[in-house]
């Protein structure tokens, strides 16, 4: 490694549009921040598998230090991260995996026990029967298998839960809209509602309000923000029954390109942990996070005056260089 150029980090996000990512790309930043030798440079690949493959291999030829990715889906990501590894560039995988184990580290949360959370919620307010919908995450993406895979393995032991069918979203609400107002139309009445995020499953709440029956269907999502349009708000709202906080990784990834770049001894899965929060930890779970994210806005802060306390010497001493002749 060149030693002057300082550390490369290409990073190639799955797409931006959403809340979740944007604080996940937020907390990369403030963490590549207190490092003067970092150069973090975030692709967003826009939904669009052509386009991070060719991100990711553009970061193999400009052979960069780490490579962190978030693959949009598993499949087609799996041969390059390969050829990331083959080439000697370790790379992370944030919040989505990749189909094999040819990977250097996995961060994020386990997407099992995010869909086994929601399975129990509902298995621990069972009455004689209940009925239930799933609505999931893109075809191909790894947290939608996965959650899908954990919630099945608790709901499908109980003979007395009738599962009504699934529908598949790409997790934006406008994906499921339709498909689940038709679903409810056909099935009848349901007890509850498992949406694979919190976008999809405000979705859910409002074809259920449009139908005038949102007091009838309990909704379960997933990620729990923070903030006026995030998951926590949804359930203190009572839109939402609950949602499993899945946080977003973005602080710890670069920790741990860092940490694989001074050879530090690093797990091969760094798991995150998950919750669920309910109407009765919401309000304590807001708080809590909204004090961290004082400290954040504070620290964010301070590292901007220590940059422009920087420059001011930089140019004080390009001055005083040429006043003294040197
Ligand atoms: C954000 C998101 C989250 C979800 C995650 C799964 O883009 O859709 O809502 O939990 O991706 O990878």
């Amino acid at each position: 490694r060149n030693e002057k150029d300082g550390i490369r980090i290409g990073f190639s996000q799955a797409m931006v549009d959403d809340e979740w990512r944007q604080s996940m790309n937020n907390a990369m930043q403030l963490r590549a921040s207190l490092y003067p030798n970092i150069t973090l440079d975030i692709s967003n690949a826009n939904y669009d598998v052509q386009r991070q493959i060719t991100q990711l291999r553009k970061f193999i030829a400009d052979s960069v230090d780490i490579i962190i990715v978030s693959p949009i889906q598993s499949k087609p990501i799996t041969p390059i991260v390969e050829e990331a590894m083959n080439s000697g560039i370790p790379v992370v995988l944030v919040d989505r995996k990749t189909d094999n184990e040819k990977y250097t580290v996995y961060v994020g949360a386990d997407n099992i026990e995010v869909g086994r959370n929601a399975a129990k919620i509902i298995v621990s307010n069972i009455r004689d029967s209940l009925r239930v919908i799933e609505i999931k995450g893109l075809k191909g993406s790894s947290p939608a298998k996965e959650r899908s895979l954990g919630f099945h393995q608790v709901i499908d032991k109980f003979g007395n839960i009738e599962f009504c069918g699934a529908i598949e979203g790409d997790w934006e609400k406008e994906s499921v809209t339709e498909s689940f107002r038709e679903m409810l139309l056909r099935t009848g009445p349901v007890d509850y509602v498992f949406a694979h995020n919190d976008r999809m499953a405000k979705g859910a709440w409002e074809v259920a309000r449009n139908l005038g029956i949102e007091n009838n269907i309990k909704i379960i999502g997933v990620d729990g923000l923070n903030g006026p349009n995030g998951g926590i708000q949804l359930v203190k709202d009572g839109m939402l029954a609950a949602t499993i906080l899945y946080p977003t990784g973005g602080d710890e990834a670069i920790k741990t390109a860092l940490g694989l770049l001074n050879n530090e001894d690093v797990p091969k899965n760094i798991i995150l942990n998950t919750t669920v929060i309910d109407r009765f930890n919401a309000e304590i779970m807001q708080n809590q996070l909204n004090k961290i994210n004082e400290h954040q806005t504070l620290l964010e802060s301070q590292v901007s005056a220590i940059k422009r306390q920087e420059q001011l010497y930089y140019s004080q001493s390009n001055i005083l260089k040429i006043i003294l002749g040197f």
